[in-house]
């Protein structure tokens, strides 16, 4: 079973991973890499600020509607809610357990609303109104398809509004070779080691195959962000905790020097809707 996999029975018996995951699921922004403690809890902190700097790159201000797109345990539903008044939140996760979570661990407060709701991000529920912004942080890449969620999306997003994507982008040079490896093998390691409740796939993509993407669904690329070098001490946290066969160890280690030479890179993506 992926890591990933049974997250919350795993925080009963070790309260320093539940510090490090239990609000976000995904990886750390450190501003000073070489300043990375090697900690879990120094780890947390950096997965509060990549969240901390996603509502920043994407300038979310009060009185905005914001959908969180595989929200795993609201973490950045959580910090919005912290940080801001009147928001509309909703926030959507395929596990209901998660969902569960979430819904124990946040209360709306600041004059705040928020609904989470357990479902697939690329069926989503019809709201009666339209969305400012639409954050997929760092789970795109376990969606069922890319380009329904960009066309659902586009549906529900305000024509002045964003579309926010945290994913790995594998490099232009190595694509071909990946999207081979990845179909043949590649996903199916990284959800042994991960995780794989969520999907059994994962797929992960080129910066030309989001702008492919965008093109067909009505979006443009607006902005790119590339914060590879500051999720980096990541992988050696991450790593030893995950890592329990030799299966885990090759993946968990290749993803890590894939990343150090920008084979696979961190970005987050800013898209705005075309006329
Ligand atoms: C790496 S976690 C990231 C969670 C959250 N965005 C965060 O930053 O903490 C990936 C999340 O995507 C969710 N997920 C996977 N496929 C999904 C889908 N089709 N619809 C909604 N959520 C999905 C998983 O359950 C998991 O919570």
């Amino acid at each position: 079973m992926g890591y990933f996999d049974a997250l919350i029975e795993k925080f009963e018996d070790d309260p320093a991973l539940e510090k490090a995951f239990g609000k976000h699921i995904h990886w750390g922004y450190w501003e000073n890499p070489n300043q990375a403690r090697g900690t879990l809890e120094d780890f947390a902190i950096a997965a509060n600020n990549l969240s901390k700097l996603v509502i920043e790159k994407a300038n979310i201000i009060n009185g905005s509607k914001v959908l969180d797109a595989g929200c795993g345990f609201g973490g950045t539903i959580r910090l919005l809610n912290e940080s801001f008044s009147d928001l509309e939140l909703v926030g959507i996760n395929i596990d209901q357990i998660q969902v569960q979570r979430a819904k124990q661990l946040i209360k709306a407060i600041n004059n705040n609303c928020i609904q989470l709701i357990h479902g697939d991000a690329c069926n989503l529920p019809q709201f009666n109104y339209q969305f400012d912004y639409a954050i997929a942080l760092e789970c795109i890449f376990a969606f069922p398809s890319r380009e329904k969620f960009f066309e659902q999306v586009r549906k529900q997003l305000l024509p002045s509004g964003k579309l926010i994507i945290v994913d790995f982008l594998i490099n232009s040079q190595i694509n071909a070779l990946w999207r081979w490896f990845q179909k043949e093998l590649l996903s199916r390691l990284i959800t042994d080691t991960y995780g794989s409740k969520a999907t059994k796939e994962v797929n992960f993509i080129s910066i030309e195959d989001y702008k492919n993407i965008a093109n067909q669904t009505g979006f443009k690329l607006s902005k790119v962000i590339d914060i590879n070098k500051n999720v980096q001490p990541t992988y050696p946290v991450i790593n030893q905790i995950i890592i329990n066969n030799i299966n885990d160890w090759l993946t968990a280690k290749g993803l890590e020097y894939f990343s150090l030479f920008n084979l696979i890179s961190y970005q987050i993506l800013i898209f705005e809707p075309t006329e």
